[in-house]
Order: C-alpha cells, then sequence, then structure tokens
C-alpha cells in the first residue's frame, strides 16, 4: 500500500518527544516528505537528520503547503496558533493531523469543523488519549458489564507543574508559562482530561467547578473541583491540582465504581488497570503498554486514508472535549451550573484579540480568533 506523503509544522517538544518515535516505527505506512518551523536553524537540523534536501526545510508553512506531492499534514504549533495553522492546511486541501486542543475555544474548534466540511479532506485530532491502551481497556471493560453499571468515578490529577517545567516538563515553554488562550494548563492538560472522561461515559451534561484563584501564570487556578454528570446518570467528581505532589501510593488515581465493582487507573503510565468486584470474585490487575496512543493515533489516520476507516479523534470529539474545559473554568468564574453542550454563551468573554510574542524560538505564539 501506498505511503502517506507527510509534511509536518511545527519542530517543539511534541515534534521530538512524541510524533518523531512513533513516525520513526511506522516507517512503511508514512514518508516525511518536508518540515516547516520558523526556527530556521531547527528546521535545517531536522532535515538533515531525517535525510531531507535542503529544499524541503521550510519556515513558512504557506509555501510549504503549496507542494503537491504532500498528502497530509501534522501541525504542532503552540496552542494558540492551532486555529489558523490547522485552517491554513485545511484550504491548501491537504488532510490533516492536528495537534490538541484543536482550536482555543469551541467557537474557533467548530469554524473549523465547518471549513473541513466544505472541502473533501480528513481530519483528526492527535488527542493519544483516545487510543492508549489503558483507556481503551478501561472502556471495554465499561461497555461489557465487567462491573455492572457505572455509577460514580474520582477523577484526581495531582502535579508540582512548575517544578516539572522546570526539570524539562513540556510547560518549559514561554507560550505555556504565559498563555494566550483562556485557562492556561487548565486548558492544556484538561482537554487530555476531559477527552478521558468523555470517552468512557459520553457526553457532560453540566458541570459545576470551584477554582482557588492562584496568582500564577500559567493558570487561573492552582486547584480546581468539579462536579460532572455524564449521559446515562454516572456523576463524578475530577480535581486538578497543580501545585501539589502525592507523597503517599497508592495515588487517588482514577476510580469508576459500578453496581457490581470498580476499575482503578493508579497513573498512566503504571502499567495495570485493577478491577475488583464487590462479591469473593478475586480482583484482577491486566497489564498494558503505557504511551502507545501516539502511535496507534497515527495507524487510524493511516486506515482512514488507505482502508476506509473511520476516525476515532474526530473534530466534532474534540469540540465536546474544549466545550467541557470552558463550562468548568467558567462555571468556577459564575459560581453557577454550565451545560458544556451550550458553550456559546460562556465562550464570548474568551475571544482574545492578543498578540503576544515571547523571547525565544521556543515559544512563539499568536491568537488564533480570526475565523475568516
Ligand atoms: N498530545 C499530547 O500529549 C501533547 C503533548 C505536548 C504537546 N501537544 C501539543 O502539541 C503542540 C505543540 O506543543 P510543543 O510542546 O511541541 O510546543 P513547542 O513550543 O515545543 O513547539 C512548537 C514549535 O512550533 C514552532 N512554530 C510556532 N509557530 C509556528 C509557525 N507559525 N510556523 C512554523 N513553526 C511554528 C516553534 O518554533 C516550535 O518549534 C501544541 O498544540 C500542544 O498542545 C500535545
Amino acid at each position: 500500500m501506498q505511503r502517506i506523503k507527510l509534511g509536518i509544522i511545527g519542530l517543539g517538544l511534541a515534534w521530538e518527544r512524541l510524533h518523531a518515535p512513533a513516525l520513526a516505527r511506522l516507517k512503511d505506512k508514512y514518508e516525511i516528505v518536508a518540515v516547516c518551523d520558523k526556527d530556521a536553524t531547527k528546521v535545517k537540523e531536522v532535515a538533515l537528520f531525517l535525510g531531507l534536501p535542503e529544499e524541503s526545510a521550510y519556515t513558512d508553512y504557506n509555501k510549504m503547503l503549496t507542494r503537491e506531492d504532500i498528502e497530509a499534514v501534522e501541525s504542532l504549533v503552540p496552542i494558540s496558533e492551532n486555529f489558523e495553522t490547522a485552517a491554513a492546511v485545511i484550504r491548501s486541501r491537504k488532510h490533516l493531523i492536528a495537534e490538541k486542543p484543536l482550536a482555543s475555544t469551541p467557537e474557533a474548534a467548530r469554524a473549523l469543523i465547518q471549513l473541513r466540511d466544505s472541502t473533501n479532506v480528513k481530519v483528526m485530532v492527535a488527542e493519544n488519549i483516545r487510543y492508549e491502551e489503558q483507556n481503551v481497556l478501561i472502556k471495554n471493560l465499561i461497555t461489557s458489564g465487567q462491573i455492572g453499571n457505572p455509577i460514580f468515578f474520582i477523577d484526581t490529577h495531582i502535579v508540582e507543574y512548575q517544578q516539572e517545567s522546570e526539570r524539562g516538563g513540556f510547560g518549559q515553554t514561554h507560550w505555556r508559562q504565559e498563555p494566550a488562550y483562556a485557562g492556561g494548563v487548565i486548558m492544556d492538560s484538561g482537554v487530555h482530561h476531559m477527552a478521558r472522561m468523555r470517552y468512557f461515559f459520553g457526553n457532560a451534561l453540566s458541570v459545576y467547578a470551584k477554582g482557588r484563584p492562584s496568582g500564577l501564570s500559567f493558570a487561573p487556578y492552582s486547584c480546581i473541583n468539579s462536579l460532572l454528570n455524564f449521559d446515562e446518570n454516572i456523576t463524578g467528581h475530577y480535581s486538578f491540582f497543580l501545585v501539589g505532589k502525592e507523597t503517599q501510593a497508592p495515588l487517588v488515581g482514577l476510580r469508576i465504581f459500578g453496581t457490581h465493582g470498580e476499575i482503578y487507573l493508579e497513573e498512566p503510565n503504571c502499567g495495570f488497570v485493577n478491577i475488583s468486584y464487590k462479591d469473593d470474585r478475586p480482583s484482577v490487575a491486566i497489564s498494558y503498554t503505557p504511551g502507545e496512543g501516539y502511535y496507534h493515533e497515527l495507524e487510524d489516520f493511516y486506515a482512514a486514508l488507505r482502508l476506509g476507516g473511520k476516525i476515532e479523534s474526530t473534530p466534532e470529539k474534540a469540540m465536546g472535549d474544549i466545550e467541557t474545559v470552558f463550562a468548568i473554568i467558567e462555571s468556577a468564574r459564575l459560581g453557577e451550573a454550565i451545560d458544556p453542550r451550550k458553550s456559546e454563551r460562556v465562550t464570548q468573554a474568551y475571544v482574545l484579540p492578543r498578540v503576544t510574542s515571547y523571547p525565544n524560538s521556543r515559544t512563539d505564539s499568536r491568537t488564533e480568533n480570526r475565523l475568516s
């Protein structure tokens, strides 16, 4: 089967740590033919590393997008540029793998979906959560009735964000430290958290959140606690604490309680999903390989282009994730419960006509809310 000729836009951390290693394992399915980054030195280095000719290294993606041999493009740019870059790729009639979040507001995500619908282009949002083996396993356990009907969940994320950033985490980028999009890291990480909940339980019907104002540049709240209600009367708490560390094992993690038992995932890289029962059946730990979502999502995209498969991580689902995070942020601000599906009202305040430039190349960022 013919390989997909791929162009890459944005050669930062997501490229180095996530996409380049996955693509290296998928050489039978993808051929990288062009790369682009604003940083001229970086793009030359990557082109050299990939064995591409110098003329296939671009600093302007609009030039790269004129190439007829490129069939699909990966967009791996800072969040506030996701919209503009994705729109340019779709307008060039190339298929798109867009990093999450699809855009930084639900309105912008909706506009991209409309733009896609006016073309024959296929778009996948690289939301690895929908492809991680532990999540597929948990979803199968739920849908096969292993714990009976799910009723209640606890989903807790505790991180010392600044310390992790200083130790080389993704938060080291200036655009994350001084975000030009609503919610800061609550949006950046929160879309992953909501993608997981929505992958298991469908749409959230209402959220009610309380935040602890932070005084931090990278997030409006240092801790946000939410009550979420989903389809099928499933209810639970989601907490995201950005300035803490769990010092005792086991971690709170993710716990899903059903009529007959419980599923427990301590953290995404732990390698085991635990399932225990209310009756006297013994509990079971099922192993999985962590971090495979970046690989499986590219397999999915290939299947969609070459084998007539359906994309799992659609822009529509990604928009729902963004809407749910917005509802959480807005609920904390207003002190009232919000239905994420009615996001128009809540997001108007966040159309940010702001242009920000950052001091080094890891970091450039502009706002993206110009929809036309
Ligand atoms: N799925 C995940 O788990 C995951 C993890 C990390 C990042 N991401 C996503 O990946 C994207 C990139 O994040 P990152 O950590 O790699 O950021 P980064 O700052 O490390 O890299 C972004 C790169 O894009 C380049 N760039 C910026 N604007 C550009 C433009 N207009 N044209 C060409 N190049 C441009 C920058 O020079 C930089 O090299 C974000 O959307 C982020 O949300 C996803």
